[in-house]
């Protein structure tokens, strides 16, 4: 197995010339000048990027820091107003986390992030990792940050010949060794950049990598073959049914959903449970109310544990009343509303454009 007591400096050397730019980020030459990262921004991009891709936070990240610059703004917030800033990055319960956490630091910690993990650990929405990531890149402490990215560095170097889901106390463990204690954050970020960027799943750039000398997988032959998978369990499917109600001004009745649960306290049009049994029970006759439902197409939506099959319907509701519960928004209010991806697809499957900021005038 490799030593790799060079790894650290030669990742960090590569870091420096090649490090990705990215709007949270203090680039390592400010660093190395003496600028601290703001712990606020850090947190906010950290619970951003958990189970979310860099490309699709970037625009979150710019409205939020834009909206909410301190973590006192974000914790004076209204709920309403971040669930609706959230909505479609997907994960909705790291929204309301947000929220709780920026009370809890405002109140309890006089607006001021806890700077060891273990102080991080007690505040809403941060586990090890997210407490560990901002430890090391906001405060510059020697802690081991250990995401998908950086276990799928360490299974390569060390040619860990077991699947990830075993081995993680030993990659923790070897990441510990490596962690230069001048420079943690740096480390931690070079290890995410070189996942991203080189040491990808499939296909890895092994001829350009900064560590090709200390991989015992690329020694070996066959890089992409670690980490070693386990044979993953088929998603489910579910059905279901959605009505979009459309006023003649174009304006789409909706409700709230129950704020525990899947997508909880976010923005639905009206529908039927999401079922695994294929009873029938998705046709245009289990709408809550009476319209001239019509079928305007099904919408295929991924979730983590199954996929959904959703039949969407039409109807004209021209001077109804809203059921109780439920609101018309107005086109002009549309994009704003918290509805999560899922059911933005439903409603464009009805009105295209019109779930999108500034799509501008839109016709039925
Ligand atoms: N993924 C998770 N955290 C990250 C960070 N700080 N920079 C880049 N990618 C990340």
């Amino acid at each position: 197995m490799a030593t790799c007591r060079s790894l650290p400096s030669r990742l960090l050397a590569w870091y420096d010339r090649h490090h990705r730019y990215l709007p949270w980020r203090v680039p390592p030459d400010r660093i190395a000048a003496g600028v601290r990262p703001d712990p606020y921004r850090v947190w906010l991009s950290e619970v951003m990027l958990q189970q979310t891709t860099v490309e699709a936070v970037k625009p979150y990240f710019r409205t939020f820091v834009e909206t909410w610059p301190t973590v006192g703004t974000l914790a004076a917030s209204e709920q309403e107003d971040v669930m609706k800033a959230w909505a479609g990055l997907g994960y909705y319960s790291r929204a309301r986390n947000l929220k709780k956490c920026a009370e809890a630091v405002a109140t309890t910690h006089a607006g001021l992030f806890p700077s060891s993990e273990e102080g991080l650990r007690t505040l809403p929405g941060i586990g090890p990792y997210t407490a560990a990531a901002i430890a090391a890149i906001a405060f510059g402490r020697p802690a081991a940050v250990v995401d998908g990215n950086v276990e799928r560095v360490m299974s390569r170097v060390f040619a860990i010949d077991r699947p990830v889901s075993e081995s993680k106390p030993q990659i923790r463990a070897l990441v510990e060794t490596l962690v230069p204690v001048d420079r943690p954050g740096d480390f931690a970020q070079a290890m995410m950049d070189l996942g991203a960027t080189i040491c990808s799943p499939k296909r890895p750039a092994c001829m350009m990598c900064p560590i090709r000398d200390d991989c015992a997988a690329l020694a070996g032959g066959d890089p992409e073959r670690f980490p070693v998978k386990t044979v993953k369990a088929e998603r489910p499917t579910r059905r279901g049914a959605a009505f979009v109600a459309v006023r003649a001004d174009g304006a789409v009745l909706l409700r709230k959903r129950a704020e525990s649960g899947l997508l909880g306290g976010m923005t639905e049009v009206p529908g039927t449970g999401w079922t695994a049994r294929a009873d029938g029970e998705t046709t245009a006759k289990a709408a809550p109310f009476a319209g001239n439902w019509t079928f305007a197409g099904q919408i295929v939506h991924v979730f983590t544990h199954f996929s959904l099959e959703l039949d969407v319907f039409r109807s004209d509701m021209d001077g109804h009343t809203p059921p109780p519960g439920t609101w018309w928004s107005a086109p002009s209010d549309l994009p704003g509303e918290a509805l999560p991806t899922v059911m933005k697809k439903a409603i464009e499957a009805v009105l295209p454009g019109a779930t999108r900021k500034n799509s501008g005038p839109r016709h039925r």
